[in-house]
């Protein structure tokens, strides 16, 4: 299949990036790097989750970081919210996009959200009513699709079945996620592939952490396989709680390196995704993971 022409980068670093950081980054940076980030073309930027603060202390006053947000106009601010108490609380903060996130593994599914697959589906059904009543944009994050850290590989065929029930509930987009970046190229496409069986792949995101230096190779699979949607973190940044060993997700930077490389549009400014990285780096005291923006600091000195 050709490559798309243009693709939807989905900016994760404010959420999946921060939730994982063993320092609590203050509300003011965080809505510093939001504006940077949303000023350089990004269409779509995560602003925070509505989780237990006992469990994510790090996404603690996501309220706060919306309501001090520059709003820019066409950008979209999703939030997480696992359940009813977190969709009010996103929707009393102003969200108008949110994110419900199960797992295509049961274990997984214990650990990060303290529930079963089919336990979370009854949690997320009221927060799916409530988000095509209030004509709230709902996004489905889909974890473990190419392996799990308790489970270990993890079938296609139940990562379809998961992605059709979160379909099936009103899930505009669905995004897969490679949790612990485990994934290679082949079993990426296969996966995508039988997914897609199921779900349209017009409404399939993908969603890679580089643990193992895999992520690119897997995007551009998905992306020759139909994909036109791609998660990304600004900085390399991220990680999650609940899965020992994952590393940072795909970095921003590294995926608009690659896809203006093949000619494919984004809309994105690199140069200001690498100053927004410099600017979060700072703060966390280490220098950004991603290849391209270590490449272009090398290249400015
Ligand atoms: P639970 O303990 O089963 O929930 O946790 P509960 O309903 O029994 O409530 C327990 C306590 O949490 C109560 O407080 C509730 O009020 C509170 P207490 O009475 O003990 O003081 N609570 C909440 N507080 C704030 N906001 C809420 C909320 N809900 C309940 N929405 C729960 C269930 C989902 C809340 C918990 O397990 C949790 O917060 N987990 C966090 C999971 C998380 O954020 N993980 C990281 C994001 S997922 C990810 O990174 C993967 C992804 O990037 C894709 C990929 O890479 O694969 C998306
Ligand atoms: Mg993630």
């Amino acid at each position: 299949m050709a490559l798309p022409e243009r693709v939807t980068v989905v900016e994760v670093g404010p959420r999946d990036g921060l939730q994982n950081e063993s320092r609590k980054v203050p509300v003011e940076t965080r809505v510093e790097l939001i504006d940077r980030l949303s000023r350089s073309g990004l269409p779509v930027v995560e602003a925070g989750a509505f989780v237990s603060p006992k469990w994510v202390p790090q996404m603690a006053e996501s309220n706060v970081v919306l309501a001090r947000i520059e709003r820019r106009p066409g950008v979209r601010y999703p939030v997480l919210a696992p359940n009813m108490k977190g969709y009010e609380a996103a929707r009393a903060a102003g969200a108008s996009e949110v994110a419900i996130f199960g797992a295509a593994s049961e274990t997984f599914s214990r650990k990060n959200i303290n529930c079963s697959i089919d336990e979370s589906f009854e949690r997320f059904a009221p927060v799916a009513e409530a988000a095509a009543r209030d004509g709230v944009r709902l996004r489905g994050y889909l974890s473990c699709v190419l392996g799990c850290p308790y489970e270990g590989e993890v079938d296609p065929a139940r990562v379809a079945a998961v992605a059709r029930r979160l379909s099936d509930l009103g899930c505009g987009e669905i995004s897969l996620g490679d949790t612990i970046g485990v994934g290679t190229p082949g079993k990426a496409r296969r996966m995508l592939l039988r997914v897609a069986e199921d779900v349209p792949v017009e409404r399939l995101a993908v969603h890679f952490h580089d643990t193992y230096g895999q992520a690119l190779a897997n995007v551009l699979a998905c992306l020759e396989s139909g994909v036109a949607v791609v998660d990304s973190s600004v900085a390399g940044l991220g990680g999650c709680p609940y899965a020992k060993g994952a590393s940072g997700n795909l970095a921003t930077e590294d995926l608009l390196y690659m896809l203006h490389g093949l000619g494919i549009e984004t809309g994105v400014d690199l140069e200001a995704v690498a100053e927004a990285g410099r600017f979060i780096c700072g703060h966390l005291g280490r220098p950004p993971s991603s290849r391209v923006a270590q490449a272009l600091a090398a290249k400015a000195a």
